[in-house]
């Protein structure tokens, strides 16, 4: 296979890539699904009736059902990833005298993030239930301008207790609702918010882990073959020093499968790190991603108590209260780990 080839293969991986990470968040308002709509909207009239209703349906089926296809692309990507290091980084490492300390510590944060991501996957979020809702209802005050009193859900039939939503995909509602995670198929919400953040976090060290033992082994391939002082000669019959692009495309040739794993670990690395440092603000300063989408404008329940996702209010409502109900960076992460719990506030 020539380089361009197997560039313009990599390439649409990697595209690919971006377009499955970024569609994971299952949320109507992304920048990506707007995108991804006015794509279908403008492709629409070409394409016959059954493509259409076919990838409706395997739209619904994805994303707004719960199934389990993402846990499954998730441990596929994850195998590949590992079976990738495990095959030729690690040889390669250890060859280079890298120690079996450092190249262990990949397998031991595999090992902690399937406990956490297991976790996200089993617990309960907080449902909102018939029986446990009439002190679920007492563990957050209604602030009035978010979540107001004596509202009811249209679908569970039950009064929304403050901070709850419904999620459409799991069709119940959610105690501190934060978002629907379709990678890990359930509801984050007051209970699995501290398991989700730690995951998050082991995600990224694991791919950032591995890119680094990945990239050090490059480097030391790149050495060791003398490419840098190599000079090849030009068409005019001159020598040229072998330049950066050069190097590039030797790695690509010789490594092909181990720069195709840097590439996606790099990108997986710096996706997941901007939205774990979001969700760690969101957990600091006391407030779910539900929240912080409504008070943004995006959504605001107190002219439409029952409003969905989808409907927007002009004027947006005051941002000027956000924090309103930050106890304290310190005291808010503890509710996070610590969440409240019904049971508790009972006899207040
Ligand atoms: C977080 O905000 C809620 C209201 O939305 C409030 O009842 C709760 O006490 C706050 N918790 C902390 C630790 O600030
Ligand atoms: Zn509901
Ligand atoms: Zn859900």
């Amino acid at each position: 296979m020539d380089f361009l080839t197997l560039f313009a293969i990599y390439v649409v991986v990697v595209l690919t890539c971006i377009v499955l990470v970024c569609k994971y968040s299952g949320r109507q308002q992304t920048p990506f699904s707007i995108i991804s709509n006015s794509i279908v909207k403008v492709v629409a009239p070409f394409t016959p009736k059954w493509l259409q209703r076919f990838s409706q349906w395997t739209m619904h089926r994805l994303f707004h059902q719960r199934n389990n296809m993402f846990i499954y692309l998730h441990i596929l990507l994850e195998v590949a990833v590992y079976a990738e290091f495990t095959y030729e980084v690690f040889a390669f490492c250890r060859e280079m005298d890298t120690t079996l300390t450092s190249l262990s510590v990949p397998y031991i944060l595999l090992a902690i993030k399937t406990y956490f991501f297991y976790l996200c996957i089993k617990r309960d979020p907080g449902a909102v239930t018939k029986k446990k809702v009439a002190v679920q209802l007492h563990v957050y005050p209604y602030d009035r301008r978010l979540f107001h009193p004596g509202v009811s859900c249209p679908t569970c039939q039950l009064v929304k207790p403050a901070r709850s939503k419904h999620c459409r995909v799991c069709n119940r509602c959610v105690q501190r609702f934060d978002h629907h995670c379709v990678w890990v198929n359930n509801c984050i919400g007051a209970q699995n918010t501290r398991y989700f953040l730690l995951y998050l976090f082991c995600v990224c060290a694991m791919a950032g882990d591995i890119a680094i033992l990945t990239g050090d082994m490059l480097i030391h391939a790149v050495l060791r073959s003398g490419l840098l002082s190599a000079s090849y000669i030009d068409e005019y019959g001159q020598q040229q020093p072998a330049g950066p692009l050069f190097v590039v495309q030797h790695l690509f040739l010789t490594f092909p499968r181990i720069v195709f794993m840097l590439g996606f670990l790099v990108f997986v690395f710096f996706l997941l790190a901007g939205y774990a440092l979001f969700h760690s603000f969101l957990a600091l300063v006391n407030q779910t991603s539900n929240e912080w989408y409504k008070s943004r404008g995006y959504v605001c329940q107190h002219c439409h108590p029952t409003a969905t996702e989808d409907h927007l209010c002009s004027p947006a409502p005051d941002h000027s209260k956000r924090y309103f109900y930050s106890k304290g960076l310190l005291r808010n992460l503890g509710e996070i780990f610590f969440p409240l719990q019904p049971v508790q506030k009972k006899d207040n």
